[in-house]
């Protein structure tokens, strides 16, 4: 993995194929008892201008059980949330830690971290992409079927930063991927782009962009859901609802999948809106594998930057 040594991941498609799958692998090793590395000299940089239970938590937890150092850097405690310019900020913290996992709004304030730090930035969510989560997600697809190349994925929901990440991830790794959401909150058009023409050099397989859920979730091996207002859309959340209502993922809905399909969610899930209580606490579902998941992906993400 040496590759990977020293890179930023900003989004997903930083990554080959090649080494998505290389990180796959690795954790799927990790998981099964691989020590990994020993790094009680390294430190982890934990800069979140979000909420986050899972990545903040699986995070630290990887790091610790590397015998590595993680420093929670809370905006409201820093001087990050008393205007330091991010510029000053990132090249400071780039001379104490080894590794810095941001969570904030802008793509770009990730990017000028990015050029200003040596160390490894590594993106926690942004608005536009949660490549963390998509490493996870493929990991237990993965575990699953036993391969992911050929399965098809189907997204149902907001045309999100995760639904763009997951786009993206599965196209590296040659699996269909569908979306299907509702007119006004498809996925960002470059970013469709930019997984079609991955797709077609990996392994030519199909990326559908819809505002048909049935018909995408038709004979699917995966089928996914995220919240209908993100994180900085809280106050647009009553009014989403009529608008993603057909988009819930019910029992009616995966009847129409592969008889074998999984139920994934990046969480926190909003039962009774994007998701039934019934299809997540039911025998498909693979949310609380997933979620587990995030701890073993990350730490091969951190093994394989550090
Ligand atoms: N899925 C996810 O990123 O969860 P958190 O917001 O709790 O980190
Ligand atoms: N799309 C969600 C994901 C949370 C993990 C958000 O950005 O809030």
């Amino acid at each position: 993995m040496s590759n990977l040594k020293g890179r930023d991941l900003l989004g997903i498609a930083d990554l080959s194929s090649d080494e998505l799958n290389q990180l796959l692998t690795l954790a799927k090793s990790l998981k099964v008892g691989d020590p990994g590395p020993d790094f009680s000299q390294k430190s982890l940089g934990l800069l979140f201008k979000k909420a986050s239970t899972r990545t903040r938590v699986s995070f630290s937890v990887a790091m610790h059980q590397l015998r590595g150092h993680v420093i929670d850097l809370y905006p409201n405690v820093t001087q990050v949330s008393r205007g330091e310019p991010v510029e000053d900020t990132a090249r400071v913290l780039d001379r104490y830690v080894d590794v810095l996992a941001i969570r904030t709004f802008d793509q770009s304030e990730l990017e000028t971290f990015a050029k200003y730090c040596q160390i490894p930035i590594i993106n926690a969510l942004t608005d536009l992409e949660h490549p963390c989560q998509t490493i996870a997600d493929l990991q237990t697809v993965a575990e699953t079927f036993g391969k992911v190349a050929g399965l098809t994925m189907t997204y149902v929901g907001d045309g999100n930063n995760v639904a763009h990440s997951l786009m993206l991830g599965c196209a590296l790794v040659g699996m269909n991927v569908r979306v299907a959401a509702p007119a006004g909150f498809l996925p960002d058009p470059t970013i469709v782009a930019q997984a079609e023409a991955i797709a077609k050099q990996v392994n030519n397989s199909e990326v559908i962009v819809t505002n048909d859920p049935k018909a995408a979730v038709e004979g699917a091996q995966a089928i996914y859901t995220d919240v209908w207002a993100s994180m900085g859309q809280e106050s647009e959340a009553d009014d989403r609802i009529p608008v993603f209502k057909s988009y819930q993922v019910n029992q009616e809905l995966m009847a129409l999948a592969d008889k074998e399909a999984i139920v994934l969610h990046c969480l926190p899930a909003h039962r009774g809106e994007e998701i039934t209580a019934e299809v997540i606490e039911g025998a498909q579902s693979r949310v609380w594998d997933q979620a587990e998941n995030r701890l073993h992906a990350q730490k091969a993400l951190l093994v394989s930057v550090l």
